[in-house]
């Protein structure tokens, strides 16, 4: 111990003391507290030192010293406690501070995701009809055989029935089917709605179909019926080339082809020419049209010798194709949002 070693005192213990809680209070962190405590209170600091020359005290002073030191040893224990607890406090405020999360906050990379090219279409579509005055009507997806079919005048084993490539719905018994085609809507339309009927009906379909670039086992259709009289099917003709026209430009046009489909008569398939199509001008199918049949007007309640009417029905995915150069059917269904960016259509 070297001579300028405090001698112990009362005054030289309150120095150490003071001097202690003064590092204690000025400590403004753990790390600076803990070089407080080794410099004020631990083995060799001044009131440790101090603590030891208790030896060198007269033995009637040792009493009187020994409490004035313990004392001051604890209120300095007591300082590093108190400071310490406020300390930790703080800085665990400050890291919760920092590690704040505004959960209300809108995430900067969050992609907000856009419209899907196939139902800007179909919406394209319906307005397209809207706009003549026509009206949107829908049916269920999962449909009564007896709408898909039967109403249809689809025979009980007509070809036709296996030609759909049906997905019949468990159990049988209930002959529920995933509809087909949107068809099924026509004989919806002509139950509910007052006569005429000018509707359009654009919906999903089921076909137990391949996934390829070409075929898809959920797709779209648009569906379209008219009931009035003196229909015929050059108001048919008009109506599709007038679509056709909006869909893909002025120079667009269509032509019939004869085919056979149980609820119309005549049934045609329906093809559409247009110069700048993939490949040059050429004529592409596009769906099936004809004179609703006088067997689906009477299944109807409606008196064909009255009314008369025209049906058409497309598919939108092959619309979505042949308007916009895509070549693999699949990317419109795979829900890729890329795939909407390359038309423009992030919201
Ligand atoms: N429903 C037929 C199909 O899916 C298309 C069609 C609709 C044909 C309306 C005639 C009239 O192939």
């Amino acid at each position: 111990m070297s001579d300028d070693d405090s001698q112990i005192t009362p005054q030289a213990v309150d120095d150490a003391v003071r001097s202690a809680l003064a590092a204690i209070s000025a400590a403004s962190d753990t790390a600076e507290l803990k070089a407080a405590r080794a410099a004020h209170s631990a083995e060799g600091s001044p009131l440790a030192r101090l603590n030891a020359r208790m030896r060198e005290v007269a033995p009637e002073h040792k009493a009187e010293f020994g409490k004035l030191i313990g004392q001051g040893r604890g209120r300095v224990t007591q300082a590093l406690a108190a400071r310490e607890a406020e300390l930790a406090e703080a800085e665990t405020a400050a890291r919760l501070e920092s590690e704040r999360v505004d959960i209300t906050a809108l995430a900067a990379h969050a992609r907000v995701g856009a419209r899907h090219p196939l139902t800007l279409l179909q919406e394209e579509i319906g307005d397209i009809f809207v706009g003549m005055g026509w009206e949107i009507a829908e049916g269920p997806e999962l449909e009564h055989e007896w709408f898909n079919f039967d109403a249809l005048n689809f025979d009980e084993d007509h070809p036709a029935r296996q030609m759909q490539d049906t997905f019949f719905v468990d159990p049988v018994s209930r002959h529920l089917v995933m509809r087909t085609h949107t068809s099924p809507v026509q004989m919806r339309s002509m139950l509910s709605r007052e006569l005429p009927i000018y509707v359009v009906c654009p919906g999903r379909v089921y076909r137990t179909d391949e996934f390829d670039a070409t075929h898809l086992p959920v797709f779209s259709q648009v569906e379209g019926l008219v009931i009035d009289k003196g229909i015929t099917m050059a108001n048919l003709k008009g109506t599709l080339d007038h679509f056709a026209r909006v869909l893909f430009g002025a120079e667009a046009k269509t032509r019939f082809r004869t085919n056979y489909f149980p609820f119309t008569e005549p049934s045609a398939e329906l093809d559409l020419w247009h110069p700048t199509f993939k490949g040059g001008a050429r004529w592409i199918e596009w769906g099936g049209c004809g004179m609703v049949n006088p067997n689906v007007l009477r299944s109807a309640g409606i008196d064909p010798e009255v009314y008369s009417g025209f049906a058409f029905g497309m598919g939108i995915e092959r619309t979505l194709m042949f308007r916009s150069d895509v070549q693999d059917m699949r990317d419109m269904a795979e829900g890729d949002v890329r795939f909407s960016e390359q038309f423009g259509m992030v919201v």
